[in-house]
């Protein structure tokens, strides 16, 4: 016991050492970090945790647009991004971002760090305990950032709520995150303990119960530590509603017997780092921006007859959904056939198995006697999908339980009506009233969808242009890259790196 005490503390001597020596280094770190921007005055320095920042997808946009934002309102503020693209360039990254995303940033404040070890968050490198290895390796990820250099805020946009812990031991400093994705849900966790079969718990660890039994605790490991970790954090801003919801759940999840059994392990000592603490309480959303520019362009008039459907051809979007919802339409109000009315299906299809799925969407249509009316357009180039959302009357989309649907609000920067499943991000986030007035419809079953229609096609030419302009305004305003800069305003990310805080 004795012995384990005394080696305890000198472990804990020389990691105190240790720390202490990062932060002396540091110091000049940063000062030949300003000299080599060329800035000058008392600046802060918000550190961005994105390895894959040259990815070019959502979450970079994100990324990008929260940067470029902070450049353009507070001069004082350099933005460091901690990344593993080490084959890419400072000023090979900023083009991209242009030539991607069309958001201009400035080289004067922003400076990258590269990591090397990226390799370790990758899926790759986990082909078991792949939550659990990709957090560790995060964390040594985020021990080699802080090595090269202790920013005044830490920010993570990728999910990485482990490396917290990193960052406030090596670093001393406030954290913040902007969670697209929880890492683990409260539903997973409720999925294993049920001991259902679903993708990530395979048929053959559900079906044994010793098994069932490692892989529940597992998970309920690390849930506790996730929880733990995002109650670390100063401020979190979440990406739709889907994502505030689970976040929030963890963020009160408790386990009593862990608790206690945590009690008894060294890293209760981390506890002491963050005396004082108080752990957000919820997280705000800041919905991440949407390029509608092009779109909200289209002319809101002469609107064709034409129900709209973008979405790839993957099994969860539901497609025969939409088709059964359309024989449905044109079998209760037969009148639209002599109208022209037309269902387009435009999506990506990635692989055998999806063009499979399309030729067996072909063939469903064929049988409910309705291929006449129904067209199928597979990757379409953009200029093309853009053409029929500048036509169509109706935008369709019957995925259940969609997180988001950025095709959602496409179809309405462009005019074009949106018919949604009543559910997920759809129903909570996108297609919501404004000013007090509809933006859309929703239906769950065939019959209620097919009655949407109806109601948007027999609609007075008055009544359709208030409604799709209506939809475009309150679109293109809530997922503007504005609004997004008030969100992150209001996180109050700012308090913690205040000049003279
Ligand atoms: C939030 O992020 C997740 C994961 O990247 C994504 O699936 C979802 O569509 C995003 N939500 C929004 C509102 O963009
Ligand atoms: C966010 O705050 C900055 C000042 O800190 C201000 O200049 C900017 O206008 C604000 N943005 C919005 C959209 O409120």
């Amino acid at each position: 016991m004795f012995t384990l005490l005394v080696a305890l503390a000198t472990a804990f001597y020389l990691l105190r050492r240790y720390v202490l020596g990062i932060r002396t280094l540091n110091n000049a770190r940063k000062e030949s970090l300003l000299r080599e921007l060329g800035a000058s005055g008392d600046k802060r320095v918000v550190g961005f945790f994105h390895p894959y920042c040259n990815a070019g997808g959502g979450g970079e946009r994100v990324l990008w647009t929260a940067i470029a934002s902070m450049q353009r309102t507070e001069p004082n503020m350099i933005s460091v991004v901690y990344s593993g693209d080490i084959d890419a360039s400072k000023e090979e990254i900023i083009q991209k971002v242009k030539t991607r995303f069309d958001i201009e940033l400035s080289p004067n404040t922003l400076h990258f760090v590269w990591l090397r070890k990226r390799h370790l968050v990758e899926d790759a490198a986990w082909p078991r305990f792949t939550l659990l290895g990709q957090s560790l390796g995060s964390m040594v990820l985020a021990w080699e950032a802080m090595n090269a250099l202790i920013p005044d805020l830490f920010i993570d946009t990728m999910g990485y709520a482990f490396t917290f812990h990193i960052a406030i031991l090596l670093g001393g400093i406030p954290v913040g995150a902007y969670v697209h994705y929880p890492t683990i849900s409260t539903d997973m966790l409720a999925r294993v303990k049920s001991r259902k079969a679903w993708h990530t718990n395979s048929d053959a660890i559900s079906s044994s119960s010793v098994l069932s039994q490692g892989k529940l605790l597992y998970y309920r490991l690390f849930m506790y530590y996730y929880a733990q970790s995002l109650r670390c954090a100063s401020f979190l801003m979440a990406n739709s509603s889907w994502t505030k919801n689970h976040v929030d759940a963890i963020l009160c999840h408790e386990d009593k017997l862990l608790d206690v059994l945590h009690t008894f392990t060294p890293l209760v000592l981390l506890r002491l780092l963050q005396f004082g603490h108080v752990s957000p309480k919820e997280a705000k959303i800041v919905y991440p921006p949407c390029d509608t520019r092009e779109m909200a362009t289209f002319g809101l008039e002469k609107r064709g007859p034409i129900i709209l459907s973008v979405a790839q051809f993957r099994p969860e979007k539901d497609h025969k959904a939409q088709l059964r919802a359309f024989e449905t339409f044109v079998r209760k109000y037969p009148q639209f056939k002599e109208k022209g009315v037309k269902l387009v299906l435009i999506g990506g299809s990635r692989n055998a198995e999806d063009a499979a799925r399309v030729d067996r969407l072909r063939g469903l249509a064929k049988e409910l006697g309705i291929e006449a009316y129904v067209e199928f357009i597979v990757n379409a180039p953009y200029p093309e999908m853009l053409q029929y959302l500048s036509r169509s009357s109706i935008g369709l989309s019957t995925m259940v339980d969609e997180h988001f649907g950025i095709n959602i609000v496409e179809y309405m920067a462009a005019g074009v009506i949106p018919v949604t499943h009543a559910s997920g991000g759809p129903l909570n986030d996108i297609v919501v009233p404004f000013n007090g007035k509809p933006t859309g419809f929703h239906a769950i079953s065939a019959d209620e969808y097919a009655d949407h229609f109806h109601t948007v096609l027999s609609m007075s030419s008055e009544e359709e242009l208030e409604l799709r302009s209506r939809a475009r305004t309150w679109a293109v305003q809530r997922f503007s890259n504005e609004e997004f800069e008030k969100g992150w305003n209001e996180s109050g990310w700012k308090k913690w790196v205040a000049v003279g805080a």
